[in-house]
């Protein structure tokens, strides 16, 4: 059997903000995971660069901790452990000063893959590119990781995108949006452009509705500082939300590479129509007796920002022209469930009359948890009594579809990383396209702005605010239950 894992030549990875949450979190036990899946090469070097004194120990102290706390359970053998370790090293740096610089260059080995990754506020970007520039690392073959948020609207991010430019090649700059890593997302393409099945009723003329929906449990607690500059439509919408409504309605691109798939996603949201504002709802969650409310969680009483949006839009082109788009994501809801519900139109004519019921077939892609798919179909109701339908689910969890395997791949970091050092682009996102989203969503932003909207409450636990069934049952149509 051909080997799963494709390993990757030996690299020099520089971890900025190698001490910060995110670094702990998920790119250093992804790393770690990668170490034992045997993807990571002998000879590989991790550099965690950040401004806290430590040497080597006191950081591989760190990552042991960080690896013990976040990575899974069953990858915590100690000899592997302390191997992995022996790939890590740590360096203070200044980002904005000169302190550590010179010796970094001197850690860098030539022949080999040089990523750095920008693991730390926008606002250091480009005091990290300029001084990889002046000390000689920013040669043309290496290349820079950097996360969301990318900007907080458009004007910021084509200031960032400047300034990365001013240093690097834009097929040196790799933006993560983590959602493009998760294996079910990259199914979207799979279920869409590998069966034949789906691609002939994938339009207007057979598709009702589509429901994108996210929706977490996790309320911003601990980020509250953060969230409260950003809402919902800026931390999911502008680019999870998106990513994944590119992936759905995007044209078949002529190959599976990097700019095919690009130029498909941007042209998706260049035919974003701007939103009404009636067909916008966004909620805060209210304080229940046992958890605080949104307000106390930022920090501010009079906090204006949305934790919960949900919205109509409609892509103008020959495709989708019609096919209205509903997409929600909010915190402290019901369930942590994201999934896509391709709603189709119901069949042009019914032989058996209108005792049988009203019918449409529905395609659910369960992006998390349980990931899978459910195609609803409509069938007679078994038993005597005349021609009753009834629609039932033929279901897949991909999990029990592929056993193990099915259940063992890397998670997103894990694999956005590898493809870095593979240098394969296609999961990362292109500074135009970030750009057209930001240039959707700052009208919608600007527009509850300047109305002084204030967002509507709902209920922990719940399915987020009332306003938000009515969107779709004005309509007619009603949003999926988030099942707990
Ligand atoms: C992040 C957001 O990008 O994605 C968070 O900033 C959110 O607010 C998270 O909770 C959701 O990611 P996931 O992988 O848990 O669905």
């Amino acid at each position: 059997m051909v080997s799963r894992v494709i390993p990757v030549d030996k690299f020099d990875l520089v971890i900025f903000g190698g001490t910060g949450d995110l670094a702990r979190r998920k790119i250093l036990p992804g790393l770690h995971r990668r170490y034992l899946a045997g993807q990571m090469p002998e000879g590989a070097q991790i550099v965690g660069a950040a401004r806290a004194v430590l040497d080597d120990q006191g950081y591989r102290d760190m990552v042991r901790e960080a690896i013990t706390e976040f990575g899974d359970a069953e990858d915590q053998d100690e000899a592997k452990l302390a191997a992995f370790l022996e790939h890590v090293q740590y360096l203070p740096i200044d980002a904005m000063g000169e302190k550590g610089w010179e010796k970094l260059a001197k850690m860098i080995r030539p022949g080999m893959i040089h990523a750095y990754y920008f693991s730390v506020g926008p606002s250091l970007f480009g005091e990290l590119a300029e001084r990889l520039q002046l000390y000689g690392m920013a040669d043309e073959n290496c290349r820079i990781v950097v996360e969301k948020p990318f900007g907080r609207d458009l004007e910021s991010a084509r200031e960032l995108n400047k300034v990365l430019a001013a240093h690097f090649d834009e097929s040196q700059i790799y933006r993560i949006d983590h959602y493009l890593g998760k294996e079910t997302v990259q199914n979207l393409m799979a279920v869409r452009f590998a069966n034949i099945l789906f691609e002939p009723l994938w339009n207007a003329q057979y598709v009702d509705h589509i429901q994108i929906t996210v929706a977490e449990t996790v309320g911003v607690g601990g980020r509250g500082a953060y969230y409260d500059k950003s809402g919902a439509m800026r931390d999911m919408v502008q680019n999870h939300l998106m990513q994944l409504l590119c992936l759905i309605a995007m044209e078949p691109p002529s190959r599976f590479g990097p700019d095919e798939v690009r130029d498909e996603k941007l042209k998706v949201i260049r035919a974003l129509e701007p939103v009404d504002p009636h067909h916008i709802v966004r909620g805060q969650y209210n304080a229940d007796g046992k958890e605080q409310s949104y307000r106390d969680d930022a920090g501010d009483p009079k906090s204006l920002t949305e934790s919960f949006i949900a919205l109509k839009c409609h892509i103008s082109n020959w495709r989708w022209s019609g096919t209205p788009f509903y997409i929600r994501t909010g915190k402290k809801l019901k369930a942590r469930e994201s999934e896509i519900v391709v709603v189709f139109k119901d069949a042009p004519h019914l032989i058996f009359g209108q005792s049988s019921g009203q019918h449409c077939n529905t395609l659910t892609i369960r992006l998390q948890p349980n990931e899978g798919m459910t195609l609803g179909v409509t069938i007679k109701d078994p038993g005597p009594g005349g021609m009753r339908l009834i629609d039932v689910p033929l279901d897949m969890t991909f999990a029990e579809a592929l056993g193990e395997e099915g259940s063992d791949g890397p998670d997103a970091y894990e694999r956005l990383i590898m493809d870095v050092m593979r240098g394969n682009q296609t999961l990362f996102m292109r500074g135009d396209e970030v750009e057209a989203a930001w240039g959707w969503t700052d009208p919608i932003i600007a527009g509850w702005e300047e109305r002084g909207e204030v967002p509507k409450p709902y209920e922990v636990g719940s399915s987020g605010p009332e306003d938000a069934m009515m969107l779709m049952h004005r309509d007619g149509r009603r949003w999926r239950e988030i099942k707990e």
